[in-house]
């Protein structure tokens, strides 16, 4: 559905840009449930406008709904799905057509790249969050570790929607971004992203040179698919366990630096939540969805100026390294 405007918020939407009352506008993928939400409600409660993208309508305009029912009415509901060119440019044209610009793209839209063993579609509820209590966080990971199996569709459709449905949606809206004073990229990270899962140096030099580009980062991703296929993921050197998801946000981060330098009039940063209690860890994180959200949000509105190209760490946004 084109321009899917929540209707009970839609004619505010009208008064609002019609009267140049439009502060900021960010855009946030994922924006139905998880960090994205958090992400959505926060910065709405910062006075941005919002537009809360999701892949599934209904799931969208609920969580509209519900940020409606918090007092918080400037949040647009446009669908996106990332992996899907026309439902990117259809979020593109109606941006377009009704700001002319964008100032935040927030892109939090993942996938786990795995495929969870008692899948709780097939029937399972998701654990609760107190499975998890008398465990630390290794303890935790090592849960979903076990939980979960590394099969090749998962990875390609990980690689598909962590770094090729980032890299589409940002190049789509890039023009609009470009025609902001303050143009901003926030590129939802995770410590899983850094290259020290790398045990090839090769790779991690590769990742981490000045000299990289989009065709290059392209031929590696090709090639850690044919070397996963092949069995091959730890004798190559690559991240060995939850590979595609590590390979995809290290890609990521990589090419959010490449774009920062491309774009100087732009902040293009990268930024972790923390280990968070989500659908995507089960429950088993450490971090509410506020805390995690909370450090997105506080890199989507660092001061103007402000850094561009960095990584930003989990609880308060530290800038650190890639590495
Ligand atoms: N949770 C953590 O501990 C943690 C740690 C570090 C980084 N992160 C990052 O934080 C971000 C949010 O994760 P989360 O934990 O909040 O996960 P989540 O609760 O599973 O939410 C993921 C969101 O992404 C959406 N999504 C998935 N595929 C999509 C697609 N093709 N197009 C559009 N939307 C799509 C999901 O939509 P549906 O509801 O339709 O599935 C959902 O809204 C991700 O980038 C993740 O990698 C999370």
């Amino acid at each position: 559905m084109e321009g899917a405007v929540s209707s009970s918020v839609a004619t505010r939407q009208e008064t609002l840009v019609r009267g140049s009352a439009v502060d900021r506008i960010a855009v946030v993928t994922g924006g139905n449930k998880g960090i994205g939400f958090e992400v959505c409600r926060q910065l709405a409660s910062s006075g941005v406008t919002v537009v809360l993208t999701a892949r599934d309508e209904t799931r969208g305009a609920e969580a509209v709904y519900k940020l409606t029912g918090l007092g918080l009415p400037d949040v647009i509901f446009h669908q996106l799905d990332v992996t899907d060119a026309l439902s990117i440019s259809r979020l593109a044209g109606f941006l377009k057509n009704r700001f002319g610009r964008l100032d935040i793209l927030v892109n939090n839209a993942a996938i786990g790249a795995v495929e969870l063993v008692d899948e709780p579609s097939f029937g399972r509820p998701q654990p609760t969050v107190e499975k998890f209590i008398d465990m630390d966080g290794h303890e935790r990971v090592e849960w979903m570790w076990q939980n979960c199996r590394q099969t090749y569709a998962a990875a390609k459709q990980g690689l598909q929607t962590n770094f090729d449905g980032v890299k589409h949606i940002t190049e789509a809206l890039l023009p609009l971004l470009l025609s902001s004073s303050d143009g901003r990229i926030v590129n939802v990270t995770s410590g899983f992203g850094l290259l020290r899962f790398f045990r090839s140096d090769e790779l991690k030099q590769e990742l981490d040179v000045d000299n990289l580009d989009e065709e290059r980062l392209d031929e590696l991703l090709d090639a850690f698919l044919k070397d996963f296929e092949a069995g091959a993921v730890e004798a190559r050197g690559w991240p060995a366990e939850f590979s595609a998801y590590k390979v995809a946000k290290a890609a990521m981060n990589a090419s959010s630096r490449v774009m920062a330098r491309r774009h100087p009039a732009l902040r293009v940063n990268c930024a972790d939540p923390g280990y968070v209690r989500t659908d995507m860890t089960r429950n088993s994180g450490l971090l509410a969805p506020e805390e995690g959200g909370a450090t997105v949000v506080a890199v989507a509105l660092l001061p103007e100026r402000g850094p561009t190209g960095a990584f930003f760490d989990a609880g308060g946004g530290k800038e650190t390294s890639f590495v």
